[in-house]
């Protein structure tokens, strides 16, 4: 394989995890329950039942992580803060202990030069917050906001990149629309006081990290390039409709201060605030992309609930998750953002990419997970085109270092560069660390 074209020499190298997925330790230390705690456990939610109790044991074994980071060679390191632990009910003093254990991990990370790039919220909400509506409720978004504030002044010596939330749509799509993450509602268009209360809480968090001193604030956003299945009128204003939630609801506002006709909260909606708008629009220093694929859309068969349906793409390898992989896709997501927002998209951070494989140990004890390694090239390469094409592109970060709790997949992904044998706790780099591991040498 030939090797990588040359990054700008301050571009920033991580992997990202998030807390749910890899700490374990669930009734530890003053935890309370999150939203993921109570979903996992309930029958026929997750692929076998499978829940995040002790999942990587990391909250136990982060010292041998973060050597593992190490000796891959990252410069970051992205990783998400249990709301839980530091607040177990999402309001009112902070749990020391919870605050104990990422201000060790963050002691560790700048020992070793690692840049800590934590996430605020990654899914999982307390449960008591959620018990009082969660999202729906007006009154998440502040309770957030004092949560960002507690956190800065506990890290924000050490800490200046922050990343608010992770993939609003996919928190509000399949935790509050569909049903099928926690908290398990299935309330179709009526969750899109969600997307407001998300990005109300999000704006407030920028605001309070900058006064807890952060010096980087962004939100992370999942983002494809839609595909209309043909020119037909009906299918463009589908491919437009589907854009519009999963792109531009998010970014619109954020970026611009408006949300995207078509999709947004109508003009009279009781739940938008006067002065809503500004809170939300308050300045990013970068934003946070998660790119997996694009999406082909038509419009929806008569009938149906929504107003558009995913089809597959034809005639592309497709990971173990069955997602098709199109590292093109990525360019062209990043040179569609830059011609849509043009000097209102800030700097740019790839925040997760990767994929799943059906990996085998070898009796070697080898995982030979080549499909990762063409996977991670492919849109590295992607990612350098769309630099060359003027995109202000910062970093990547892999998803993710470990194999993890894939939410209600359970333990059948596996996205690590590591893998891990769930019922020792055995630590195994795959080929790919390796790969990787060579290609950031080469780069420096
Ligand atoms: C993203 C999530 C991340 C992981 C990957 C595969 O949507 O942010 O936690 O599950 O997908």
């Amino acid at each position: 394989m030939d090797s990588l074209p040359s990054f700008p020499s301050t571009f920033l190298w991580g992997v990202s995890t998030a807390s749910y997925q890899i700490e374990g330790a669930a009734n530890e230390d003053g935890r309370g329950r999150s939203i993921w705690d109570t979903f996992s456990h309930a029958p026929g939610r997750t692929r076998d039942g499978d829940t995040g109790d002790v999942a990587c044991d990391h909250y136990h074994r982060w010292p041998e992580d973060v050597a593992l980071l190490g000796d891959l060679g990252v410069g970051a390191y992205r990783f998400s803060i249990a709301w839980p632990r530091i607040q177990p009910d999402g309001a009112g003093p902070a749990n020391p202990k919870g605050l104990d254990f990422y201000d060790r991990l963050v002691d560790e990370l700048v020992a070793r030069g690692i840049t800590p790039v934590p996430t605020l919220f990654h899914w999982d909400l307390p449960q008591t917050l959620e018990d009082a509506g969660g999202w729906l409720n007006r009154d998440t978004s502040y309770r957030f906001a004092e949560y960002a504030a507690v956190v800065a002044d506990r890290l924000g010596d050490r800490v200046g990149r922050w990343i608010t939330l992770n993939e609003p749509i996919v928190h509000m799509a399949q935790g509050y629309a569909f049903g099928t993450h926690a908290p398990g509602r299935e309330l179709m268009f009526d969750a899109l006081p969600v997307a407001h209360h998300q990005l109300l809480g999000h704006g407030l968090a920028v605001r309070a990290l900058r006064a807890g001193g952060a010096s980087e604030v962004m939100i992370t956003n999942n983002c494809t390039p839609v595909l209309p299945a043909s020119d037909s009128e009906a299918d463009q204003t589908a491919a437009a409709i589907y854009d519009g939630f999963h792109n531009r609801l998010f970014l619109d506002p954020v970026l611009i201060g408006e949300y995207p006709p078509l999709v947004g909260p109508p003009d009279d909606a009781p739940y938008v605030h006067d002065g809503d708008r500004e809170i939300i629009a308050t300045p990013l220093d970068a934003l946070g992309i998660n790119y997996y694929n694009p999406t082909r859309v038509a419009a929806a068969p008569d009938g149906s609930p929504l107003p558009f349906e995913m089809l597959p793409i034809e005639g592309v390898p497709t990971t173990a998750f069955g997602w098709p992989v199109v590292p093109g896709g990525l360019r062209d997501l990043l040179v569609g953002l830059r011609d849509r927002y043009a000097t209102a998209l800030p700097p740019i951070y790839i925040t997760e990419s990767g994929c799943s494989t059906a990996d085998e140990v070898t009796p070697e004890g080898r995982i030979h997970d080549t499909a990762r390694i063409d996977y991670l090239d492919g849109h590295l390469r992607a990612l350098h085109e769309a630099i060359g094409a003027g995109v202000d592109v910062r970093g990547y970060f892999v998803w993710s270092l470990l194999d993890n709790f894939e939410w209600a997949e359970g333990y059948h992904q596996r996205f690590g560069l590591v893998r891990v044998d769930y019922d020792t706790q055995l630590r195994t780099p795959k080929d790919s660390f390796s790969w990787l591991r060579a290609a950031l040498r080469a780069q420096s």
